[in-house]
């Protein structure tokens, strides 16, 4: 998964920090915003931005020099990860502020957006009128390898729930932030406006970061449209006709391109929405989701022992852990201390994003559960039950059904993204093939986070290896009606 800005002609980018001026490539993007006539509101934000560049100077400035200070939260993580992206001298500045000075942009953007044609809201308001049982939104926050995938399938495995399987991959593909401190607050600011239009079913959002753009609403380039079912199956699973190739296609059958109409239409008739995304570092940016009374939002955050979580992304992400396996094969004693930064930086944004949701402010009571990937590979049945009660929908025998098959699985089936396995002969495999050294690293980076979780420390290579020494507290649920 690249972090790569990939740059096309509709990619939005954001100039926070210098040249104020409307680039070519956002007028042809505006104009094609009247030309397509029916586009979502959030779209218009990213570009508008531009409009507003031009017109609301001073908004802009001021709201860039907020994007500037970065929240205290993102300071104390006193992270180098380029995705936090903190400014050197961080002056701190509470997310409400920051909050509420976007607020005041997008009031002014949807103005905008109204002058242009789009039309707001109208699916909304269908939702609102949908009968049956109340349609929950379930988000599962995660970060990569920790079992996301897995976990995920446990929602995209139960027939009435429309899943996603990581859209905000095309965001971080197409938006560019220019360097500096305004990526970070930047990026979870769009990474969260679109999630709120995707659980509004307003699947176009996503066109607009798809690359090569989608023409009549048709393309075949959705990231991982094999590993959502609702995308797979009638109708939004069209005739096969024309060879073209299809990277993500769907597993168990050909299907045509993704109709992004067919697939809003059948988000819509699901009774609930449940989306994936390793994306959202900060719970806190999700406040305005879970005021939102059409979402009744549910968070489920996915947290796992941060030396199995590195160990599998040295292998799986080889390319961008290059230093560290240089330093683990040249026995040098000194890693560079970015990398040991970002870890840290890591590990920290985990945490607090936990503290504030186990501190259950008002805002998030009843929303957020906390979960282990460990409990979950011990205990799959059990858990996905917690998460599904907690979420208030129904398991089925359908999820069981898949959880019984895949947790109990032969162990050469496990490929790297690979859902099924021996789950509970899986889950701390990592103990006997990482070197210590690296552990230690971990272990010093991340202490405070794993205080927090429940994994222990390992003392030495001995005890890293051995069995019969557990490092894992066991921890009740963590979850708070
Ligand atoms: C933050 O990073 C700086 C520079 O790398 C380092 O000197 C400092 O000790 C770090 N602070 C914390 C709290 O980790
Ligand atoms: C950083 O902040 C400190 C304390 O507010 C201040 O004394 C210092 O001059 C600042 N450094 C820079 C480079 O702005
Ligand atoms: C947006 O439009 C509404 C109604 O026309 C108006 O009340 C509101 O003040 C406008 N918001 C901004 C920020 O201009
Ligand atoms: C996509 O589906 C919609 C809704 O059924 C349909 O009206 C439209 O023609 C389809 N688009 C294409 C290009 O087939
Ligand atoms: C899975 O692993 C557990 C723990 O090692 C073992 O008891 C069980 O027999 C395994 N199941 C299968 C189907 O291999
Ligand atoms: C493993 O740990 C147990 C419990 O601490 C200990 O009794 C045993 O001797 C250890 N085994 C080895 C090989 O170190």
């Amino acid at each position: 998964m690249s972090t790569a800005g990939l740059r096309s002609p509709h990619s939005p980018t954001f100039p926070m920090e210098k040249g104020l001026s409307l680039p070519q490539d956002c007028r042809d993007f505006v104009h094609s915003l009247r030309m397509r006539g029916k586009y979502a509101l959030f779209l218009a934000f990213v570009v508008v931005v531009f409009v507003f560049i031009e017109k609301e100077n001073k908004i802009i400035s001021r709201v860039s020099d907020k994007l500037r200070q970065i929240p205290q939260t993102l300071a104390d993580a006193n992270s180098t990860d380029p995705a936090l992206g903190l400014a050197e001298n961080a002056s701190l500045l509470s997310l409400s502020e920051l909050d509420s000075a976007f607020s005041q942009l997008q009031s002014r953007l949807r103005n905008l957006s109204l002058q242009l044609g789009v039309e707001e809201e109208e699916e909304a308001e269908a939702e609102q009128r949908r009968p049956g049982p109340p349609r929950r939104h379930v988000l599962l926050m995660a970060t990569t390898r920790t079992g996301s995938s897995f976990v995920g399938e446990f929602f995209n495995q139960q027939g009435n729930i429309f899943y996603l399987f990581e859209p905000l991959w095309h965001i971080e593909r197409t938006v560019s932030f220019e360097p500096g401190g305004a990526s970070a607050a930047g990026s979870a600011l769009v990474y969260r406006d679109v999630l709120k239009q995707l659980f509004l079913c307003d699947l176009y959002v996503l066109e607009h970061f798809i690359t090569p753009l989608p023409e009549d609403h048709l393309t075949q380039f959705m990231f991982r449209r094999g590993s959502s079912r609702s995308l797979c199956e009638d109708p939004v699973c069209t005739p096969f006709v024309k060879k073209v190739f299809e990277k993500y296609h769907c597993k168990n059958r050909r299907c045509g391109p993704l109709n992004v109409t067919l697939a809003a239409e059948a988000c819509r008739r699901k009774e609930h929405m449940a989306l994936k995304a390793v994306r959202i570092r900060q719970l806190e940016f999700l406040q305005p989701l879970a005021e939102d009374p059409r979402l009744d939002l549910r968070v489920i955050q996915l947290v796992r022992d941060p030396r199995a979580v590195l160990a599998s992304r040295i292998v799986a992400f080889a390319g961008k852990y290059e230093t560290w396996k240089k330093w683990l094969a040249e026995g040098e004693d000194r890693l560079r201390e970015e990398e040991v930064q970002r870890l840290r930086g890591n590990c920290e944004s985990i945490r607090l994003s936990a503290e504030l949701g186990l501190r259950q402010p008002a805002w998030l009571r009843g929303r957020y559960m906390l979960v282990r990937y460990e409990d979950v590979a011990r205990r799959p049945l059990q858990k996905a039950r917690e998460m599904y009660r907690f979420a208030g929908i129904p398991l089925t025998p359908q999820v069981e059904d898949w959880i019984q098959k895949n947790t109990q699985a032969a162990r050469d089936s496990s490929g790297i993204y690979s859902t099924q396995k021996n789950s509970s002969e899986q889950f701390e495999k990592w103990r006997f093939s990482m070197p210590f050294k690296l552990a230690q690293v971990v272990q010093a980076a991340c202490g405070p986070a794993m205080r927090l979780f429940g994994y222990k420390l390992a003392r030495d290579a001995a005890s890293l290896t051995n069995r019969s020494v557990s490092l894992l507290e066991e921890r009740g649920t963590f979850w708070v009606t």
